[in-house]
């Protein structure tokens, strides 16, 4: 597990700078207007702080940037870190400004300064989101050395970084899952580390395939049945409403996707660990939910399966039937996921009735070549409750971007043995994989489809995480549960 950097709001203690270890992160506004801390740190190097304010190299960098001023003569520290923020900053400048300060971050740990900028808690966030690595399998296992991030500000009883840190465990909970390798997050493991989130307050059931043999997922079972790990359902609840229908968030846990029979080229397959990054971020959200204890009622389903090429796999042309009832022709075994996804789907509404549905899958390459790294697409069957979705990722900046749907991209499923088959052409490949989704989802239910391929692992760093996984859905989705219940 990977441990978030241990955050702590401190009084402002100005005779304390000098002999701070580790480094030091101190903000300057755009305008170079040094504040009680910086001006100590100036007067203690000897005006080396005012005389890097005044140059070209700090006028040429942009807000959130940051530039270091290295063992400054009069300090203790390594290193005094300028970071160019205006007091009033937006969310996203003081998270980017918090991720700089997180980005550079030694074990010797930071104190901050964030002299009079507003919004201290986003800065924190991003400090803490950017602070990740996954280190579990390197060395002699977790980091131990939790580096300590202090935050010296004149009121330190306003500021307030619970929240910060229910969400950034929550992003690290999703990150951890998906960096996790597949020997090691097998099935069982996937559920195990679920289950353990009762301790958090969540009820939470492991549905096993006798169970699942019984509710008639069929299509779900018959992407695992190739695999030694055996496939689950996990549900986990969270009862922080009153008594509305809860929103309902479904992932697809491919823990590894070989493509099965249809078999994956070897180049790149690797990534597949990350098959799971649905399910993954379902995990993350409900995790961040009930350590906030949000005031909502929210239900996550994931659907744990490997796909393997096997004796007992399934076959290209197999026919299966799903637990809502239609028949579909597995023409493609790699086209996996929507198979996964149109069980947990149909299960979620027979159940909970939702009042909305969101489902989240590393579903298609498709999407990657569509929009690339930096959106996900969203797929959905009601204008509202899209636009509502959008609003909260824009306001996280977490990239979405709204795709079309429609029934002549249906038509493609057809199949001429059963009610569908499993892939359309090589064209809109992503719209098709959502079509086939739509078809397991109640015309009266709102449905949201996300489709993370491009946004769940990433080969360079965003703006608030370092390479790798990424997290991304966790602060939209946990936004969302709280816009819905605003408006409700
Ligand atoms: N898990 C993959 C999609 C994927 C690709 C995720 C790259 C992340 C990165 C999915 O199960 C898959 O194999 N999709 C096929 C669908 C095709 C067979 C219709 C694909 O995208 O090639
Ligand atoms: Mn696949
Ligand atoms: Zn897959």
């Amino acid at each position: 597990m990977t441990q978030p950097a241990k955050l702590t709001v401190v009084a402002l203690d100005l005779d304390a700078i000098a002999a701070a270890t580790g480094r030091v992160a101190v903000v300057v506004s755009p305008e170079g207007t040094l504040g009680q801390a910086a001006r100590r740190i100036n007067r203690l190097s000897k005006g080396a702080l005012a005389r890097f304010v005044e140059s070209d190299a700090f006028e040429e960098m942009a807000e959130g940037e940051a530039k270091d001023l290295a063992y400054p003569a009069g300090m203790e520290a390594e290193a005094v870190q300028v970071v160019k923020l205006s007091n009033q900053a937006s969310v996203e400048l003081a998270r980017k400004a918090g991720a700089t300060i997180g980005g550079a971050v030694t074990k010797a740990g930071v104190l901050v300064l964030p002299g009079s900028v507003k919004r201290v808690e986003e800065l924190a966030l991003g400090v803490a989101l950017k602070h990740y690595k996954f280190s579990d399998h390197m060395g002699d296992g977790p980091a131990k050395d939790i580096p300590e991030v202090t935050i010296a500000v004149t009121k330190p009883e306003s500021v307030d970084l619970s929240t910060v840190e229910a969400l950034s465990d929550g992003v690290f909970f999703t990150r951890d899952l998906v960096m996790e390798p597949s020997n090691i997050l097998n099935t069982t493991e996937f559920a195990n580390r679920l289950k353990a989130l009762e301790t958090l307050g969540l009820e939470v059931e492991v549905l096993e395939e006798a169970d699942l043999e019984a509710l008639g997922m069929r299509t779900l079972l018959a992407v695992g049945q190739g695999s030694t790990s055996p496939s689950k359902v996990v549900v986990m609840q969270w009862k922080g409403g009153k008594d509305e229908a809860p929103l309902a968030l479904v992932g697809k846990g491919v823990v590894f996707d070989t493509g099965g029979i249809s078999i994956k080229p070897a180049g790149g397959m690797e990534d597949m660990t990350m098959d799971m990054g649905g399910a993954g971020v379902v995990a993350g959200v409900m995790k961040s939910l009930a350590l906030r204890k949000a005031a909502a009622n929210v239900v996550g389903i994931v659907g744990i399966v490997e796909n393997m090429p096997d004796g007992n796999a399934t076959r290209p042309g197999d026919v299966v039937r799903s637990m809502k009832g239609d028949t579909v022709e597995i023409i493609n075994t790699d086209a996996e996921g929507r198979l996964v996804l149109a069980d947990v789907l149909w299960y979620a509404q027979d159940r909970f009735a939702p009042r909305a549905m969101v489902n989240l899958a590393t579903l298609t390459g498709a999407i990657i070549i569509g929009l690339g790294h930096e959106n996900a697409g969203v797929f959905s069957n009601d204008d509202p409750f899209c636009n509502a979705f959008l609003k909260a990722a824009s306001a996280e900046g977490e990239g979405a971007w709204r795709m079309p749907m429609g029934a002549n991209y249906d038509k493609m499923l057809k199949s001429d043995v059963a009610d569908m088959k499993n892939v359309g052409d090589r064209a809109a490949g992503s719209i098709t994989a959502a079509q086939f989704l739509k078809r397991f989802v109640k015309d009266e239910t709102p449905w949201i489809h996300l489709d993370i391929a491009g946004v769940a692992l990433v080969k360079s760093p965003t703006t608030l995480a370092p390479k790798g996984a990424t997290g991304w859905g966790v602060l939209a989705l946990n936004r969302l549960v709280d816009d819905m219940n605003k408006e409700a």
